[in-house]
This record gives structure tokens, C-alpha cells and sequence, in this order.
């Protein structure tokens, strides 16, 4: 298992275009003015060598395989993991990550049909087995979703309707599998309601 100790570790999952990036930024400017350790990460690209990454998986113009895409997010998480996200732990960071774990279930298990039990162990080597210890989701439905996405669009956000209500309902799946770890908080709210919804259940859940 991992060796995590002091820190909490939040991940923030859910569709292209289902605001988490916004709320993570909003959640650390919180946390920070009230004198509470965080940093904000995401995944993929939380480091340097994930930047590179990063940068194949969502603009690579030709194509990638399934296998091979899903190893390029587990060798950005693996280096992710040791590189940033344990060591802000181990310090007793809250640590924000934005996408995790459940991302590649959703879109690699769920969206391009890799067996779920290879990616949770595939997964599971990557992190040293590091699980978040709170997941938000942030579920949206997926037509709001693509209406948000406004700029030009990367391979993912591309891929056809049909492929993001696979992700949506590939989200709720896991999210029903493992109740203790995840909260679904409606995202075709406001900015600021989903904001104070999250507040409350990290109040709730005796985090801040
Ligand atoms: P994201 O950082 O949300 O992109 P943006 O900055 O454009 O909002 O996510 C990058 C994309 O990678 C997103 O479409 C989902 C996809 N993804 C996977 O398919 N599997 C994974 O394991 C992860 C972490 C992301």
C-alpha cells in the first residue's frame, strides 16, 4: 500500500467541460486564505515529464491504440505519484488533483471498452496504490457539457456523443461502486452553487 501519510488527497473527476478546473482554483484560494496547506495538480500533466505527455494524449494528430493510450496516462500518473503528488502529502498537504484514477475507468474502461479489472490493477502498480481519499464528481449532462466547450477542441473532446454518455454513465457506475469515497454534485448548477456544495460536504466530512 501506499505510504502516504499526513496530507488528504481530493480528486476531481468528470466530464470535458464539467467545471473542475474552476472549482479546484476556487477551493485552493479558499483553503489558502484560511492558512490551510494545498497544492492543485492535474493529471495528466502534473510534472514536467507529464507535460510532454500531456501534450501527445490530447494533440497527437494520428492514431493512438487503446493499450498504448491508456499506458501514456499510467506512465504520466506513475511519475505524477512520485514525484509530486506523495512527497505534498507526506508534507500534510491537502492536495487537489484534478482527474485521477477514476479517469481512466471512465473514458479508457467505459469509453474505449479496456477491461475494467486490468485498468483497476494496472492502476494500482502506477499510484503504488494510492486511492483518493475523497472524489468529487462533478456529473453534467453531456449536451450542457459539449455547449461549454466553446474553444478548439483536443482528441478527446473531438470524439463523437456517443462516446462522452459512455464516459457519463461509465462515471455513475464507478461512483455507485465505491459510495464512501465519492460524492456527485449536480454540475449544470451555477459556478457558485456547485462551489458552496462543495464546501458543505467538505465540511461535512470534517476536512476544512
Ligand atoms: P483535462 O485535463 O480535463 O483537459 P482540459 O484541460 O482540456 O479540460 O483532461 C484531459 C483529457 O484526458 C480529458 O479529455 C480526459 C482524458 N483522460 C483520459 O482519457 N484518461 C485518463 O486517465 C485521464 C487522466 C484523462
Amino acid at each position: 500500500m501506499s505510504d502516504k501519510q499526513k496530507g488528504y488527497f481530493i480528486t476531481f473527476e468528470g466530464a470535458d467541460g464539467s467545471g473542475k478546473t474552476t472549482q479546484i482554483s476556487k477551493l485552493s484560494n479558499y483553503l489558502t486564505n484560511n492558512n490551510t496547506k494545498n497544492i492543485q495538480t492535474r493529471d495528466p500533466g502534473g510534472t514536467e515529464l507529464g507535460s510532454s505527455l500531456r501534450q501527445i494524449l490530447l494533440h497527437y494528430p494520428n492514431y493512438i491504440s487503446p493499450n498504448c493510450e491508456l499506458f501514456l496516462y499510467l506512465a504520466d500518473r506513475s511519475q505524477h505519484v512520485d514525484e509530486k503528488i506523495l512527497p505534498a502529502l507526506k508534507e500534510g498537504n491537502i492536495v487537489l488533483c484534478d482527474r485521477f484514477i477514476d479517469s481512466s475507468l471512465a473514458y479508457q474502461g467505459y469509453g474505449r471498452g479496456i477491461d475494467l479489472n486490468q485498468i483497476i490493477e494496472l492502476n494500482k502498480i502506477a499510484t503504488r496504490g494510492l486511492i483518493p481519499d475523497l472524489t468529487i464528481l462533478l456529473d453534467i449532462d453531456t449536451d450542457t457539457a459539449a455547449n461549454r466547450i466553446a474553444r478548439e477542441k483536443d482528441r478527446f473532446e473531438s470524439e463523437a456523443q456517443e462516446f462522452h454518455k459512455k464516459v457519463r454513465q461509465g462515471y455513475l457506475e464507478v461512483a455507485k461502486s465505491d459510495p464512501s469515497r465519492f460524492v456527485i454534485i449536480n454540475a449544470n448548477q451555477s459556478i457558485e452553487d456547485i462551489f458552496t456544495q462543495l464546501i458543505s460536504v467538505l465540511k461535512e466530512k470534517q476536512v476544512i
